[in-house]
């Protein structure tokens, strides 16, 4: 029965089915992560020596804070701020945490889409000619000459950005399932085919088996470094989407009945696999670079942006079929960021719309709009690059590790919930929890990564991250990364909308959900 109440009390949406969960979480996995960061990580940590911290890092860090993610969001299903305000009254700042971390990372994430997009129309005339370094930083991107904020737009990014950000809001007004599982069942298929033709063209280039070879090589010597086992752990968190609300907020959107220890094993396993796939890719065609450039692989592997914008137009300008390779390598880069950035503002708009208690168009303009100005007037000037560089660096990399050893934290020691929550999880699911998966969260993780955000601080305040101006680290770099969990602690202080059910008991939490699916029978979701 509709009733007026159906206006303030919106209902709480979910995915149609396991298989459209799994597709939506492997569409927030792979993304500009694996295409663009693995490769490189991998290859300045080892080579081949680093697929042993990776796969460490993958099954005794990734898989087990995947299940933590998922054990708060399918039992208190709700945002990451409202599960883990049920979990315990002092867990909620941490929710806020999270929610801060993606709004950094949308807005920068979307910068880089817009790019990609540019760059596969460009692909097909190799329009950014003979030099590709100077067409990114002077013709398209017209960096400023020195780093630091600027308010000189550049319209044709500005424009593109637009693009993206409306496809983005978009889908996400569409719903959980309506937007991002049909997004994730489209683009997750196709981009497994481009991709799947991208590495098979790679690996017919000349020069291919060498560009395996400097991959697959390893170098043991990196394993006694500890910074590249920071770096295996730090990927894993990243592309897996773990440790930074996303997969709390999906996994509230799940049958409650859902195994969810075995869907995570697929999502966890098809993201590596897809990272491997990208590495031999990537290193296949740089090979052929090398070969055909006559320099050493060392001379030509790059880092993100260098690997994607300048590296591989480089690679496209010489390889045959270089037209087809670049429209599968940016494309795919495209198909993968968008639904990852779905994912990363579901976390914003999710927190929002339980927060306050509005509906799901509501919340999508609410956080969408604003945000997508703010990424448009940092991303499409002139300074945008430096801004976006200093950000990924304090934020991503530290930011995600920071927030995730802290819940670790305050989840087994402050709150002591671990139990619970291993329970829970081994009621429903097909791997069992039982006697290693505590020890691991409550014992083992927090203790390592400690030691290694130490580490990885003191490294930072040592060297000068890329010689950057000391206000640009000290303001979206330290500043940012310290700001975020003061502002969180702000926002846990907010109170919940009336009648929000705030109790950890999840008899009551069930009861609160099946009211409001009752209460709606025409659906909340368009209120
Ligand atoms: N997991 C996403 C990526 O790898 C955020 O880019």
């Amino acid at each position: 029965m509709p009733s007026t109440d159906a206006k303030v009390v919106p209902k709480r949406e979910g995915f149609s089915s396991r298989k459209v969960f799994i597709l939506a979480a492997i569409g927030s996995a792979v993304g500009l992560g694996n295409i663009w960061r693995f490769p490189y990580v991998a290859y300045e940590g080892g080579g081949g020596a680093f697929l042993i911290p990776y796969l460490i890092a993958l099954l005794l860090a990734g898989i087990p804070l995947l299940y933590l993610d998922y054990s708060i969001g399918h039992r208190f299903r709700g945002s990451a701020p409202l599960s883990l305000r049920r979990l315990g009254r002092g867990a909620e700042w941490l929710g806020w945490w999270q929610v801060l971390i993606c709004i950094v990372i949308a807005v920068y994430y979307a910068a880089i889409l817009a790019w990609a997009g540019k760059y596969t129309l460009l692909s097909f005339t190799k329009g950014w000619g003979a030099d590709p370094n100077a067409y990114f930083f002077s013709d398209y991107l017209k960096a400023a000459e020195t780093p630091g904020p600027t308010f000189d737009f550049v319209p044709e990014i500005t424009l593109t950005m637009v693009l993206f950000w409306v496809i983005a809001i978009g889908v996400l007004a569409m719903g959980v399932q309506a937007g991002i599982g049909r997004t994730a069942v489209i683009f997750i298929p196709a981009l497994v085919v481009a991709f799947i033709a991208l590495v098979v063209i790679s690996l017919t280039l000349d020069g291919a088996a060498a560009g395996l070879n400097a991959f697959f090589t390893p170098d043991w010597a990196a394993l006694k470094d500890t910074g590249v086992w920071i770096s295996a752990i730090g990927q894993i968190f990243f592309s897996l989407s773990v440790g930074f609300g996303i997969m709390i907020t999906y996994a509230s959107y799940v049958g409650r009945k859902t195994d969810m220890t075995g869907s995570g094993s697929v999502v966890a396993f098809s993201n590596s696999g897809f990272e491997l796939l990208a590495g031999i890719g990537v290193f296949a065609a740089l090979g052929f670079m090398a070969q055909s450039s006559g320099q050493d692989i060392s001379e030509v592997v790059a880092s993100g942006i260098g690997l994607a914008f300048i590296a591989f137009p480089a690679i496209i300008n010489e390889a045959p079929a270089g037209a087809l390779l670049g429209v599968l390598f940016f494309g795919s880069l495209v198909l993968a960021g968008v639904t990852s950035l779905i994912s990363i503002l579901e976390v914003v708009i999710g927190a929002v719309r339980d927060k306050v208690g509005i509906s799901r168009r509501t919340a999508t303009f609410v956080v969408g709009v604003p945000m997508a100005v703010a990424s448009i007037l940092m991303f499409s000037t002139t300074g945008g690059i430096y801004l976006l560089d200093t950000l990924d660096a304090f934020v991503n990399s530290f930011g995600i590790l920071a927030v995730a050893t802290v819940m670790m934290l305050v989840v087994s020691g402050v709150l002591a919930k671990l139990p619970e929550l291993e329970r829970h999880m081994d009621m429903v699911s097909s791997i069992k929890l039982r006697g290693w998966w505590r020890w691991l969260i409550g014992v083992i993780l927090p203790i390592i990564l400690v030691v290694m955000l130490v580490r990885e601080m003191g490294t930072k305040i040592a060297t000068p991250y890329e010689d950057y101006p000391a206000e640009l680290i000290n303001v979206f770099g330290w500043g940012m990364a310290a700001a975020l969990p003061i502002i969180a602690i702000a926002l846990s202080l907010i109170p919940w909308r009336r009648g929000t059910v705030l109790s950890g008991d999840p008899d009551e939490v069930l009861a609160a959900e099946e009211a409001q699916d009752a209460l709606l029978v025409d659906g909340g979701d368009k209120a």
